[in-house]
């Protein structure tokens, strides 16, 4: 794409500095800022001191399956007509990465409101359909009707009003384009109050603080794994939480705090993925019938729907 062929994409002029733009680098918002200096903190930290690829691999295979793709080839077909894409909400800028190759007619904007953007741009400076920016997804500078996909995975629950972004990602979709999200899904109620008294409690703890919870829960998870112990739960439809056979590790995880611990990722990503869900303040979850009526409200058509005990996904367009 030509340097005035990107700029014809936005309704405002975009300066980059090589593959990176900074749109907006703080939020007016309390939560949102405290919420992007969490991601700073995670991201930052997580690329000094990863050493695999495994969480990456992880991740990747379990967008193919969130979403109905269903194999490599079959996002690969799906992206075989779309021009310009982008990843909400980026993070460290691996899915961008991964669209851009397995899309190289297109144009990949990976955004992210915290520093992972600027840590995208550089692990990825050499691929040339791939471009950052640090900004709000909730404002972006794009036109309406440029975008041919939109994939907001793991992240428009972190937006300071989670409606109102994907009425406003929806809005920048061609007639034809695709836009792919992915929500939390409500959990039961033991986990539900955990989590709600966090999401206020992470406001006076420091980082420092944050990364020992976050082993701390690690080492929980990890232990509970180890024990390699299943049992029988009744229902206990009070508390929201569903019979049946659980591992010991999955049954607090899902019903009590989150306490991950995947035994193939490092120490570094396990903390991480422990720190992120209880350090940002704007992680709100939602029914599949909460999420289903965002769609609704702005007439879109529902294309995919998978509910999971972790997250919602949907494929909407217009
Ligand atoms: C859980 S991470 C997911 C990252 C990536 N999509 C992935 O799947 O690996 C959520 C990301 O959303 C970003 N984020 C939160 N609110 C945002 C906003 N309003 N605009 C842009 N990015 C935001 C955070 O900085 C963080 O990197």
């Amino acid at each position: 794409m030509t340097t005035d062929q990107l700029q014809n994409l936005f309704s405002v002029p975009v300066k980059f500095n090589g593959n990176i733009a900074i749109i907006n680098n703080i939020s007016e918002h309390f939560n949102q800022t405290q919420t992007n200096n969490s991601f700073s903190e995670k991201w930052v930290k997580l690329d000094a001191e990863s050493s695999t690829n495994e969480m990456e691999v992880f991740q990747k295979n379990w967008v193919l399956d969130l979403y109905g793709f269903k194999s490599l080839d079959g996002l690969k077909a799906f992206l075989s007509d779309k021009k310009v894409i982008i990843d909400a909400g980026c993070g460290l800028g691996y899915k961008s990465a991964w669209l851009a190759e397995l899309a190289p007619h297109a144009t990949v904007f990976g955004i992210d409101f915290s520093e992972a953007a600027i840590v995208a741009a550089k692990r990825y400076e050499h691929i040339p359909n791939v471009f950052f920016f640090r900004g709000d997804i909730a404002n972006l500078p794009f036109k309406k009707e440029t975008l041919d996909f939109i994939l907001c995975d793991q992240v428009i629950h972190h937006t300071e009003d989670p409606k109102k972004t994907f009425a406003h990602l929806s809005s920048l979709l061609t007639p034809r384009g695709k836009f792919a999200c992915y929500v939390y899904a409500k959990k039961a109620l033991p986990r539900e109050l955990v989590d709600d008294h966090f999401r206020k409690a992470t406001h006076n703890l420091s980082h420092e603080q944050m990364w020992q919870f976050s082993d701390q829960l690690t080492e929980l998870g990890k232990r509970l794994t180890e024990l390699n112990v299943k049992f029988e739960c009744p229902d206990i439809p009070a508390l929201g939480i569903k019979g049946g056979e659980y591992d010991i590790q999955r049954f607090i995880y899902w019903n009590f705090i989150k306490c991950f611990y995947h035994p193939k990722w490092t120490k570094q990503e396990n903390d991480s993925c422990n720190f992120d869900w209880y350090s940002p303040s704007n992680a709100e979850r939602y029914s599949p019938e909460e999420f289903k009526q965002w769609a609704y409200n702005l007439n879109l058509n529902i294309d995919f729907f998978r509910s999971e005990e972790a997250a919602h996904t949907v494929i909407v367009s217009k």
